[in-house]
Parts: structure tokens; C-alpha cells; sequence
């Protein structure tokens, strides 16, 4: 059902300071922020050759990820995103096998323009894992 490593996500507390890091210290390309208000953060992406960097920070007063950024002051590894190639299908599969798919189940347009769903971190080894349909 997995595809491809998307995306790897880090909440930061700072997206300009977070962004210079990865674009002068690292030499990475870094893209434009864009603001995503359905999911309560502004994200950048950094383009590496096998893979994406979300760099996320939190927008408006209900930001899902205010909380682990209060955990993890300094920021932190906040999700990893599998690519699937029918959300649906794997959605259906994931709850039969009881895993938990957050909100109200109905995917979600992420940052790609493209359907994505949230799995409960405690169903997956502690670690938010999100799906996107590729
Ligand atoms: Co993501």
C-alpha cells in the first residue's frame, strides 16, 4: 500500500530562522512559504533529490501543532508522509485493520493541491503518519 517517502515534517518555531538554516548552512533549495490556513500552519518545502523537507509553523490561535511546539520548544520531527496511490482504498483498509484515521475521515487537500489523511501516532510507533495520493 506504501509508495514513496513524500515528505518528512519538522515543526519549527521560527519558519524565517528555519529557513535560512536549511538555505545557508545546509545549501538547500528552499521554496516560497505558503500559507495554509484548513490546516492551521505555514509550511515551506525543502527540495532535496529523493525527497521533500516540510518545515512547518503554526498560523491562527487553534494550530495543531502549537501544542507539540510547546512540548518541543526548540521544534522537532512532527510527521512522516508515505505516498498511496488510492486514499480511499487505504483508508477503508487502515480502519478495518483498526487503525485510527484523525478528523472526520474525509481526506483533506494538503499543501500539493493533493487529498491527504492523518493515522494516530500511538497506532504507528509514535510517530504521525500522513498519507497522500499521488
Ligand atoms: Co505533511
Amino acid at each position: 500500500m506504501l509508495g514513496r517517502v513524500n515528505h518528512i515534517a519538522i515543526a519549527v518555531p521560527d519558519l524565517a530562522a528555519a529557513t535560512a538554516s536549511y538555505r545557508d548552512t545546509l545549501g538547500a533549495t528552499v521554496s516560497a512559504p505558503q500559507a495554509l490556513p484548513e490546516h492551521g500552519v505555514t509550511v515551506v518545502f525543502v527540495e532535496l533529490p529523493n525527497t521533500k523537507i516540510e518545515l512547518l509553523e503554526p498560523l491562527g490561535q487553534a494550530s495543531p501543532i502549537a501544542s507539540f511546539l510547546e512540548k518541543n520548544p526548540a521544534g522537532g520531527m512532527h510527521h512522516i508522509c508515505y505516498e498511496v496511490a488510492d486514499i480511499l482504498a487505504a483508508r477503508d483498509h487502515l480502519q478495518k485493520s483498526g487503525a485510527r484515521v484523525l478528523g472526520s475521515g474525509e481526506p483533506k487537500t494538503g499543501a500539493h493541491g493533493k487529498p491527504v489523511l492523518f493515522l494516530h501516532p500511538k497506532d504507528f510507533f509514535g510517530t504521525l503518519v500522513e498519507l497522500e495520493q499521488v
